[in-house]
């Protein structure tokens, strides 16, 4: 199970409290966002694009760094990690992405800084023993669009592994993206002995190639999962009615991949009509409920801003799954 951008229903995303309390709750994997800085460090966070999860729109110093770019195929105004050496990041503090919906995260507002992937890999490191690893799922965010930039992130991604001795295929990293090209370029570097990968996969038409038979078979030639919005698993109209299940699991599966959808979240406005509890978006709904299922049907993990919950499903599957144990006493003797 893994910690999305770590245990963000609970924390700002993407801090060390964020990650921290993941890894208490039990998740087997956090999962830092990267985007690269100015001088070529790599960061986590969700987007290049800092004011939404961080104070800097309230730092003078930093007022003229305001910009509107065109970033894929979005137009946006804000302040561009690009733009910032991860000395001046590492002067921001991050803030709750949404407040609307996670009120209470806004308590934590101002209190941790802005991690680097290395620093996230060494908390997973710190965190783990022989009983239980603990991993990091680093999610190359535009990394096409960041190396027409002049900024190679596959490759950057690539040396940073290596000199943190994170390329086997068990090792602490495993890698995710949209970005089937630059997934390609990461493996033709650090070979097929190289790292987990996963192939992220949106709802989106220009993803749908990537779920057909031949999709998935060609997919297994790079990585060794797939990640999936929920919603290719468990279908819902337009009105967020669940009108049923995909053959996407079993199709993946014989074509060698793992299945690890996103992202489960606990609010009504993430979940499908019959497990919200309310109209309130902000309020929980069955997120367990949605948990149940898509274990039931066989997924390998689950990426989710409520590690708590997956935990809470999976022990209960575990436990309909034990073998009965013999308590009778033989008293013939
Ligand atoms: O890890 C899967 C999921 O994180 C992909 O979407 O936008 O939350 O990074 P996003
Ligand atoms: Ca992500």
């Amino acid at each position: 199970m893994v910690g999305h951008r770590g245990a963000c229903a609970y924390r700002p995303e993407h801090t060390i409290a964020s990650y921290e309390l993941a890894i208490d709750m039990g998740a087997d994997l956090i999962e830092p966002d990267i985007v690269v800085t100015k001088d070529g460090a790599l960061i986590a966070r969700h987007e290049n694009e800092l004011s939404r999860t961080t104070d800097v729109a309230t730092r003078p110093e930093f007022a003229d760094r305001r910009t509107t770019r065109r970033v894929g195929r979005k137009r946006r105004t804000g302040w561009f990690a690009e733009d910032f050496t991860l000395a001046e990041l590492r002067t921001l503090r991050a803030v709750e992405r949404r407040p609307d919906l996670r009120p209470l995260n806004t308590a934590y507002d101002g209190q941790f800084g802005v991690l680097t992937l290395e620093e996230v890999v060494e908390l997973a490191r710190r965190r783990s023993t022989p009983l239980r690893q603990v991993r990091v799922l680093a999610e190359l965010k535009k990394p096409s669009w960041s190396a027409e930039r002049g900024q190679p992130m596959v490759e950057l991604v690539a040396a940073e592994l290596r000199r943190l001795d994170a390329t086997s295929p068990d090792g602490t990293v495993v890698v995710q993206s949209f970005d089937a090209a630059a997934l390609r370029r990461l493996r033709a570097d650090l070979g097929d002995d190289g790292p987990t990968m996963f192939q992220l996969v949106d709802v989106t038409a220009c993803d749908d190639h990537l779920l057909t038979n031949a999709g998935l078979r060609a997919v297994s030639t790079y990585a060794q999962g797939i990640a999936p919005c929920v919603d290719h698993v468990l279908l819902r109209d337009a009105d967020q009615r669940m009108t049923g299940v995909s053959d996407l699991l079993p199709r993946a599966h014989a074509a060698g991949l793992t299945v690890v959808p996103w992202t489960l979240a606990a609010e009504n406005e993430f979940l499908p009509l019959h497990l919200r509890s309310s109209e309130d978006p902000a309020a929980r709904g069955d997120a367990l409920g949605a948990a149940r299922l898509l274990l039931a049907l066989g997924v390998d993990g689950i990426i989710t801003d409520n590690p708590d919950v997956v935990v809470a499903a999976r022990a209960e599957l575990e436990q309909t799954a034990a073998p009965a144990i013999d308590t009778a006493v033989d008293t013939a003797a």
